[in-house]
């Protein structure tokens, strides 16, 4: 699909849309529309339910006097109202519209409209955007599809005066999208295709952005002594890998300053090892990865758009199986920090592979703060379901920071407690500690077991992704698949407050 901004001027096919405000009030656009038409945009939605509240579309075919296929209405509601999140939930709701009904191409007029917060470049660079998430799909394995079962949109025209102004601020977008995409791509792909060493071979591509990208075999954790990590991976013929991306893009006034740290898990498949999982639903495991696919999506939007930071991208990337070579139940292993483990559950493996991968990136980098990204627990889904991701934190303005970014993206993330009564519940006789807790409490534990391995004065955040990485519902700029949660919030998060 090709997105161009152009100079207001008469479509001579495909579709027009146009924004309407709540009761049914068009704007200047849409009103010479109406006019040229001989009122049948009004008429339109006279007869139907559409009253121009925010989100709604109704479709007009286009009447005789317009060379153009259709006429699709946008609800506004409130246009003072309207955020950037709004706008790009609106360009996709068009976009998978205009793909529903096989369109092939569509103007979007656009309007300065006095009491407009954001200026309308900016809106229409957000309504592109909001198109272009939504356009992603992953077909690369689909060898017979028809014509008809494809996306019929091939061109996607945002009209407004200032259409420079709107190209560049998409083209900043853009990046961004392209990170979301490489991560949605990475977790779409099943697991014969993205095992340690592939990810890390997708992983290199970044250094063409100017990332730095570095891996470790199993020789070399052995050696660091990433006892907790190497178990999981242990059973399985793919070797475990380290994957290190480094972007050093922070201003030469502030190039030595710490960097900020992303750590993901990536858990490229989990079949829960000796304590398998039933064979019903396993196949999601493919995507335990998503928080490495987060973390090196994000370091391809920060390295695209030249972000003003040192940013450090850490995956403890390991396939969990059993065979004869894998880690029992009741074994117990040492972890890079010196802690002991005992293993009581070979599916509590996300945490043993965080536990050395943010051990590590403390010791290397001393950042200025860490954020573990993780499909860690099912739990996580029974307390907030798919609309929330899990934030832990050691820190009040970190989690602040994240649930304000979270809120503007449209990723948002709800704050669980930790405390020292649930830390007791990952003690056990035989070692340091077991990797799981009784029955309750299963994401909490989870993070307290992860905050074992945070040292004192590192600030911390854990993103339990279990619920939100990957969804079964179309949303208006995620179509159903890998969500890539966490990367639009992270980049936000890195913007608003950790560039220069
Ligand atoms: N990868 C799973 C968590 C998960 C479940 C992610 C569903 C996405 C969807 C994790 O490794 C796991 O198996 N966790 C166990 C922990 C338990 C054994 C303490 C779980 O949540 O059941
Ligand atoms: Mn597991
Ligand atoms: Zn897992």
């Amino acid at each position: 699909m090709k997105i161009t901004f152009s100079t207001p001027s008469k479509p001579k096919s495909g579709a027009i849309a146009t924004g309407v405000m709540a009761e049914r009030k068009l704007p200047p656009a849409g009103a010479d529309l109406d006019k040229q038409t001989g009122g049948a945009l009004t008429r339109a939605m006279a007869a139907s339910r559409f009253t121009g509240k925010k989100g709604e579309l109704l479709e007009v075919l286009a009447p005789p006097e317009l060379p153009n296929s259709r006429i699709v209405l946008c609800g506004l509601g409130d246009p003072a109202k309207l955020t950037a999140m709004d706008l790009e939930n609106l360009g996709g709701s068009l976009l998978a519209h205009l793909n529903g009904v096989g369109e092939t191409e569509v103007s979007l007029l656009l309007t300065k409209l006095k009491g407009r917060t954001i200026k309308v470049a900016e809106r229409a660079a957000r309504y592109a955007y909001g198109a272009v998430l939504r356009s992603y799909r992953f077909d690369k394995y689909r060898t017979k599809e028809k014509p008809e079962q494809k996306p019929s949109l091939s061109k996607f025209d945002v009209m407004l005066d200032e259409p420079q102004a709107a190209r560049k601020a998409f083209v900043e977008l853009q990046k961004i999208a392209e990170g979301v995409f490489f991560t949605r791509d990475l977790v779409s792909e099943p697991a014969n295709a993205i095992y340690p060493k592939s990810l890390v071979a997708e992983a290199r591509k970044l250094t063409k952005l100017g990332v730095q990208v570095k891996a470790m075999g199993e020789a070399q954790m052995k050696r660091l002594g990433m006892g907790a990590l190497l178990g999981v991976g242990q059973g399985s013929a793919n070797e475990s890998q380290l994957l290190i991306m480094e972007w050093h893009g922070a201003s030469k006034a502030k190039a030595k300053s710490q960097p900020v740290a992303f750590v993901g898990k990536g858990v490229t498949f989990d079949t829960g090892g000796i304590s398998i999982k039933p064979a019903g639903g396993m196949h999601d495991m493919k995507w335990d990865m998503g928080g490495a696919g987060v973390v090196v999506g994000l370091m391809r939007a920060l390295a695209s758009r030249k972000a003003k930071v040192n940013a450090i991208g850490i995956c403890g990337l390991v396939e969990n199986m059993p065979s004869g070579t894998a880690q029992r139940p009741g074994d117990i292993v040492a972890s890079m920090s010196g802690q002991t483990i005992e293993v009581l559950n070979t599916d509590a493996e996300g945490r043993l592979v965080l536990a050395d991968a943010l051990w590590y990136t403390q010791e290397t980098y001393k950042p200025k703060f860490v954020i573990d990204l993780a499909t860690l627990t099912g739990a996580i889904i029974v307390a907030l379901g798919n609309e929330h991701a899990g934030l832990f934190s050691n820190d009040d303005k970190l989690s602040q920071q994240l649930t304000a970014a979270g809120k503007e993206v449209g990723e948002p993330v709800w704050r669980m407690p930790l405390g020292e009564g649930y830390d007791k519940l990952i003690n056990t006789d035989a070692a340091d500690m077991k990797n799981i807790g009784n029955r309750s409490a299963g994401s909490i534990t989870a993070a307290q077991f992860l905050q074992r391995f945070i040292q004192e004065g590192t600030p911390w955040a854990h993103l339990d992704i279990a619920g939100v990485t990957w969804t079964s519902k179309d949303k208006p700029t995620v179509p159903k698949g890998g969500t890539a949660f966490g990367v639009r919030l992270l980049d936000r998060l890195v913007a608003e407050h950790y560039e220069g």
